[in-house]
């Protein structure tokens, strides 16, 4: 027996020498070691081996198991670093590596998030709307007249359908009024479309953020109060803000907010970011009209309205002179915000 399995491992070593690659090796683990290898059967005949001779010949099986193993593994490692280095043949692995560039948020998408951060800690909840709107969202229930300059087709992009392209996020105060009742505090940032000449601080489109506060008592110093902790927040605490009273259809009295731009190297100059005001009570009428309930009874309820231009709060915020930038998508400006 003792031959025997001496010359099992002699072939077997020489099997696991001679074998080129994984395959055969395995080939060769099979036949020795496998179910019916040639070890594992003479294994089997041990119960035939005399009790004295047990012991002895059972050390042999394993010693020879251990050995065949060990060569096993040896060989294994050395075909897959043979191997390895085959796949590399004609690689130079000393040239440095292509460069993948990581991406990262666009000015907007951060200058929105901040935005939603902080008007959010203040108890706003983020209410959405269509960009394709109807006239009645986007001007008649915000007390815009027919012969308003704003519904204009020189200034709004009209579908053939008689829909438009929402020229302000405001369109989401009403859907969000006929939809739910007072104490309402919604902020909405999306797109807005405007047949505007485009130039340093213009687009056609561009992103706003409307914001709505509808309940008893709400007052004009909570609307200054909560724009210039807002702006304060997202600027700085020396930012310089001006209120300017201005006309909205939908507000009254209105206000366009200035907000300070520096740009490093010029005479620093005021941008208007937000129009607001209080909510004109024409603009609760027609929305219980079209509720048919008096849950904006404006004996009864107040609110006040806000819209920023996101670009323009990016703009203000990086100092970035031309609004422009902000749609040409040029690695070179993006890569500042990274
Ligand atoms: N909708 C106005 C605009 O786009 C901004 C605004 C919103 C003004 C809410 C007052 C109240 O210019």
């Amino acid at each position: 027996m003792k031959e025997q399995i001496e010359a099992i491992q002699n072939e077997a070593l020489a099997q696991i020498s001679a074998a080129a690659d994984e395959r055969t090796l395995d080939d060769a683990r099979v036949a020795v070691l496998g179910k019916k290898g040639t070890l594992t059967l003479v294994a089997a005949g041990i119960k035939d081996v005399p009790k004295e001779d047990k012991a002895a010949v059972g050390q042999l099986l394993n010693a020879a198991r251990t050995v065949i193993t060990a060569a096993l593994e040896e060989k294994q490692i050395a075909l897959r670093e043979i191997a390895d280095r085959a796949a590399l043949v004609g690689i130079d692995v000393t040239l440095p590596a292509r460069q993948i560039s990581v991406g990262s948020l666009h000015p907007l998408t951060l200058i929105r998030d901040e935005a939603i951060r902080i008007l959010r800690r203040m108890g706003f909840a983020l209410a959405d709307g269509p960009e394709i709107e109807d006239e009645f969202h986007c001007f008649d229930a915000l007390n815009t007249p027919a012969d308003h300059p704003a519904r204009n087709e020189k200034d709004t992009f009209y579908f053939d359908s008689g829909k438009l392209l929402r020229t302000h996020t405001s369109s989401v105060q009403i859907r969000t009024m006929e939809t739910q009742t007072p104490p309402i505090r919604i902020i909405c940032p999306g797109s807005a479309y405007r047949r505007d000449e485009i130039d340093a601080t213009h687009l056609s489109v561009f992103s706003q953020l409307e914001g709505l506060y509808v309940g008893e008592n709400v007052s004009l110093p909570d609307l200054k109060g909560t724009l210039e902790y807002f702006l304060r927040e997202l600027f700085g605490t020396s930012t310089e803000v001006r209120f300017r009273p201005h006309f909205f259809p939908f507000t009254e009295p209105s206000f366009e907010i200035d907000v300070k731009l520096t740009v490093k190297g010029e005479a620093p100059k005021w941008i208007e970011i937000a129009g607001c005001g209080m909510v004109d009570p024409a603009v609760f009428e027609a929305i219980n009209k079209s509720r048919k309930d008096n849950a904006f009874d404006p004996e009864k309820v107040t609110g006040f309205a806000f819209g920023m231009g996101l670009d323009r709060l990016a703009m203000i915020r990086w100092g970035i002179k031309d609004i422009r930038l902000l749609i040409e998508n040029d690695a070179r400006f993006l890569k500042q915000f990274a």
